[in-house]
């Protein structure tokens, strides 16, 4: 598996194709270890990189659906699934997921979020009535490069960091959800959420 993985790093960098960071991976690996989801839902697999890192660490039944929006990048992701032990537990699905997420069924134990920074919000917020209590949800690049807490941000990016610091005080006052933000690569948020009336029971 550290094989493929290493494969899919040199993929990734010779195409220049975002994929979690060194440190967000082992902070992704320890967190779904603890976790130890039993469903799995990934917004942005891109290649499939942390798809199968998560697969690697999660239960041995445990599922994974993974969405990405390009057809090229999700068809790399299949390819390398299929080299991998999990190819019979990853759903893979093609197209937007502000569009999927919406008609997806299923509840979720750990939620990964990581594909366009302006709208992890509306992923979350069409994500929440799937997740069960206790679940994590685990959101990469929150610091968006660091302009999060810039007090002038350039012009052309002051939407996405407003989007993004709506992201971040939303898990933070929320009282369905307890996080921590962590300075690591481009800042990690981690919320566990805890529940509330309409999904207590599912
Ligand atoms: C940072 S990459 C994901 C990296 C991957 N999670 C990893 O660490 O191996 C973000 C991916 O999200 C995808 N994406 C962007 N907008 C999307 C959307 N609306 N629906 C689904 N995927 C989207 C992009 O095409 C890109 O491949």
């Amino acid at each position: 598996m550290d094989d493929l993985l290493r494969s899919m790093e040199e993929y990734a960098a010779l195409r220049t194709i975002p994929v979690i960071g060194r440190d967000g991976a082992a902070l992704l690996a320890a967190t779904v270890a603890e976790a130890g989801p039993r469903t799995i839902l990934e917004i942005g697999t891109a290649i499939g990189y942390s798809t199968l890192l998560m697969a690697e660490r999660a239960p041995n039944d445990a599922v994974i659906t993974t969405i990405e929006v390009d057809a090229e990048r999700a068809a790399a992701a299949a390819a390398f699934f299929r080299r991998s032990r999990h190819a019979g537990r990853i759903d893979l699905l093609v197209g937007d997921a502000a569009a999927i997420l919406p008609v997806l069924g299923g509840t979720y134990d750990f939620l990964f979020i990581d594909a366009a920074k302006a709208h992890y919000l509306d992923y979350l917020a069409k994500a929440m009535d799937k997740l069960r209590p206790g679940a994590v949800v685990f959101a990469d690049n929150v610091y968006f490069y660091g302009l999060v807490t810039a007090e002038r941000p350039p012009r052309r990016m002051r939407t996405l960091v407003k989007r993004m610091r709506a992201y971040l005080d939303f898990v933070n006052s929320d009282a369905r959800f307890a996080t921590t933000v962590h300075p690591i690569g481009d800042g990690i948020a981690i919320s566990r959420f805890q529940g509330d009336d309409t999904n207590a029971h599912s």
